[in-house]
């Protein structure tokens, strides 16, 4: 990087509310050119108000801004842009039915109207996709193309109109890890140009990786900003999350009883092609423990979760729970819980409240209907107790649940479905987006489960979290298990070569 100490963009004092929430407090930070300034925060802390601030998407309460040392007023996108600013949000802003191309040059004035600028514009675009490394093809459509490319195009859009100041929000979120080490070169050449970028993120290693200072938000103000370098994870979680966080396995009591609740034989199951995924799967889960399953994405894990719960249907074998086959049992709430990898699809109904989403399986017996009437009343007295024990943080059950953040939504689904204390449950990616803080609280919750003697099933792509949380891993690999051991002492590289379907070797 070529830093130096000239500012390009100061942010100073930008206050903004919405009705109910101080989403930022005079927040002040700098950004220099040719650095790379990362936004660090969990979700809800005020990041993207900040940057829609800067991108004159909202206007602030207060505050000023200065681009290369001038006060600047930015009343509309347009304005930004002229100013040299870009954004890439991180829910695209792409016109899905038109060509790569066409989106870049939308909203730009043609030389010779009534006619676009096809011709020439495509190759400057070709000859920014080379220069940075980000491929896509000028003539795809946007709906064609994978979320990674729809990524680069926002990039390559932004450059196009030649922005100084590149803010990327959550970028990685949406990238495979190659992609994300592709995006990290580009970040490079961007600053060496002496471009400067602003990296919003809550993953901490990957801030560490790419910035040269950090500024870390909190529940809409600055906690501090640091130089990356000599910055450790654990003092940046410690200053996002405002508490120490643990990053270590989670003590826990013995469990002595050894109960069987969960027991699955011989089971067989396709996934949704008709290719089997799950082959003569065998697994028993006792009271009192978690059981991790381990592997890469894609070798049965959502079948495994969907088998158990009744969403997909096996095609031979037995499931049952606590001795009772699991399909006369699986729609009563105090038999399985379940915390699916998709919240806002499977787990909530987005435009309904947090009070009603909180009793969508019971709504229709008392205490919340009575002869066909909803009894609101109770179901907003449901919804403030859960709101209560569960540290949900929202203004109210009345809010429609698309206006909390994901792990706020993750909180109200694990409300849900823990609250008549299940048998069983069952986590499938269930920490998928969520920040350290809620993951934590996930982490939290399910151990208490199993203290209190429920049997876990604990799915995850990320080793690190299946390691701290069980006290049994299994491995899945095309949809087998491809070897077992103990959670505590585990070894990463044993369980590593399990994942690449190499069963563990017996040393003699
Ligand atoms: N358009 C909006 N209307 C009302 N509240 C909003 C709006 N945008 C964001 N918020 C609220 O402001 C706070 C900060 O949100 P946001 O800036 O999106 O956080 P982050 O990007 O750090 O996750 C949250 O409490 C969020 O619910
Ligand atoms: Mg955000």
């Amino acid at each position: 990087m070529v830093i130096n100490d000239e500012v390009a963009l100061r942010m100073e004092g930008i206050t903004k509310r919405f009705p109910g929430v101080l989403a930022n407090d005079r927040i002040s930070l700098d950004c220099r050119k040719g650095e790379v300034l990362g936004l660090l925060g969990e979700n809800g802390a005020g990041k993207t108000t900040l940057m829609n601030v800067l991108y004159g998407l909202h206007q602030p309460d207060s505050g000023q801004i200065f681009i290369n040392g001038q006060e600047v007023k930015i009343e509309s996108p347009a304005k930004a842009i002229q100013l040299g600013i870009g954004m890439v949000h991180q829910h695209f802003k792409l016109v899905e039915a038109l060509t790569a191309l066409e989106n870049v040059i939308l909203g730009l004035p043609s030389t010779r109207p009534p006619f676009l600028d096809l011709a020439p514009a495509r190759t400057r675009l070709l000859k920014l996709c080379e220069e940075y490394g980000l491929i896509v093809d000028p003539s795809t459509q946007v709906w064609r193309m994978p979320v990674g490319q729809q990524q680069w195009l926002e990039i390559l859009k932004a450059l196009y109109r030649d922005a100084k100041i590149l803010v990327l929000d959550e970028p990685s979120s949406v990238l495979t890890p190659a992609e994300g080490e592709q995006l990290f070169k580009a970040i490079r050449k961007l600053t060496q140009e002496g471009r400067s970028v602003i990296f919003i993120s809550h993953k901490l290693n990957e801030v560490l990786e790419i910035t040269d200072r950090i500024t870390v938000i909190r529940d809409g103000h600055v906690v501090g900003t640091v130089p990356t370098k000599g910055a450790t994870q654990r003092e940046l979680a410690r200053m996002m999350v405002g508490r120490p966080i643990m990053m270590d396995r989670k003590p826990r009591p013995a469990m002595t009883e050894k109960e069987p609740v969960l027991v699955m034989e011989n089971v067989n199951a396709n996934d949704d092609r008709g290719i089997p995924a799950l082959k003569n799967f065998n697994l028993t889960i006792h009271a009192g423990e978690i059981v991790g399953v381990a592997g890469v994405d894609g070798n049965g894990q959502r079948e495994l979760a969907e088998c158990i719960v009744g969403l997909r249907k096996r095609t031979s074998g037995s499931i049952h729970i606590q001795g009772k086959l699991v399909d006369r049992v699986i729609d009563d709430p105090s038999f399985v819980g379940y915390i699916p990898e998709d919240r806002q699809k499977t787990g909530l109904f987005l435009d309904l409240r947090v009070s009603e989403n909180l009793i969508i399986k019971d709504f229709d017996h008392p205490p919340f209907s009575k002869r066909g009437v909803l009894q609101y009343n109770e179901i907003r007295k449901h919804a403030r107790k859960l709101i209560r024990d569960y540290n949900i943080r929202t203004p109210s059950g009345e809010v429609q649940a698309r206006h909390l953040s994901g792990g706020n939504q993750q909180k109200v689904v694990v409300a849900r479905e823990l609250n008549a204390k299940p048998v069983l449950d069952i986590a499938s990616q269930a920490t998928r987006g969520l920040d350290l803080g809620a993951v934590e609280s996930v982490h939290d919750t399910l151990l208490s489960e199993r203290n209190r003697g429920a049997a876990v099933l604990f799915i995850s792509t990320e080793l690190q979290e299946v390691m701290s949380l069980s006290d049994r891993i299994i491995v899945l690999f095309r949809g087998e298990v491809m070897g077992e051991v103990e959670g505590e002492g585990a070894d990463v590289s044993t369980i590593g070569q399990m994942m690449l379907g190499r069963a563990s070797e017996v040393v003699a």
